[in-house]
């Protein structure tokens, strides 16, 4: 589009985007980073909304504005004609389950297109009905430029990744010519086994009014899990459907956290498995994302586990 300096990319910290060269750049949880360093040039991250901690926010700006307004602090930094584009998961999955303010998307979306900043909104988690509607970014009320997208088109049963864009930016791919072609493929692209499979595994979710479900179930999930709150080191519960994070700290007051001074994760980890459950935690926070058919039941079972086994992680630490 006639702009060849737009070429960073921001990101936020604890975001995950992968961990192939670029995607490992705009990854922002440092301990990815040292293995395949130096990163790609170019990328930045801005700080987490991470409505739990981030400190920030007053009476005439909300916190999601505030941390939001971050963007618009680093693209000025950067050069507003340097930056091609912002990358996020609408919850941050793989750093800690993070649900961002209410308003935040919003800004985020403002100040994109004050900037002409593309969004680029990575739904490898969200996607495809994990938080009860089709896509993660639905229900902050605003669309990306370009959607990332993986696990739940094919609900995993074969290996399918892909990108959705915009009508402006499919033009502008469209418009490449013999003289200035468009450059890109892989081995595998629009491989039609995948592709085959991806559309029959749609027609299941629809059928089974698997996003719905996810509403319902995740409902339930949400409102078990926040029960937890009133127990002595569930300091933060958050989620959106059927993902969802139990945070726990060493001190309610302090927030401060058991890892990495104590081995926390390990003990947790050992207490839920020896259970039945088998997830994962980030920086002590037990994430947990099961299947769309999940039943009542076992959510019940999840629920009972986790605050059977937190008592239990504790003691073995302290
Ligand atoms: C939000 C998000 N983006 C990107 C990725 C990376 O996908 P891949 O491992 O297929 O590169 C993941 C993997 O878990 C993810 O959770």
């Amino acid at each position: 589009m006639g702009k060849p300096d737009k070429t960073k990319f921001i990101s936020r910290i604890y975001g995950y985007h992968g961990v192939t060269l670029a995607a490992m750049s705009a990854t922002g949880i440092a301990k990815y980073w040292p293995m395949f360093e130096p990163r790609v040039p170019g990328f930045s991250h801005i700080e987490s909304p991470y409505p739990y901690r981030f400190q920030g926010g007053d009476d005439t700006t909300s916190q999601g504005v505030a941390a939001a307004n971050l963007l618009e602090a680093a693209i000025l930094h950067e050069g507003p004609d340097t930056v091609a584009g912002f990358i996020a998961e609408p919850i941050q999955g793989a750093g800690g389950v993070i649900v961002p303010q209410h308003d935040y998307f919003q800004r985020i979306r403002e100040i994109c297109d004050k900037y002409d900043v593309l969004l680029i909104s990575d739904e490898v988690i969200t996607g495809f009905g994990r938080t009860g509607t089709w896509f993660g970014l639905e229900h902050f009320g605003i669309e990306p430029d370009i959607i990332q997208f993986a696990k739940g088109i094919t609900s995993g049963y074969v290996p399918l990744g892909g990108i959705g864009v915009s009508d402006r930016i499919r033009e502008v791919i469209n418009a490449s010519t013999a003289k200035n072609p468009w450059m890109h493929a892989f081995t595998y692209s629009g491989h039609p086994t995948t592709c085959a499979v991806a559309l029959a595994n749609l027609d299941v979710i629809e059928s089974e009014g698997l996003v719905q479900r996810a509403a319902t179930t995740g409902a339930y999930l949400q409102e078990r899990l926040r029960e937890l709150l009133s127990t002595e080191y569930v300091g933060d519960v958050r989620g959106i459907g059927m993902i969802a994070g139990v945070e726990i700290v060493a001190n309610k007051e302090t927030k401060e956290q058991f890892s990495p001074g104590r081995p926390f994760e390990a003990a947790m980890n050992q207490e839920m498995m020896k259970r039945g459950f088998c997830t994962r935690l980030v920086r002590d926070t037990v994430c947990i994302a099961p299947p769309l058919v999940t039943t009542e039941a076992q959510i019940d079972r999840i629920v009972d586990i986790i605050a059977e086994s937190i008592p239990a992680a504790v003691a073995a630490v302290v």
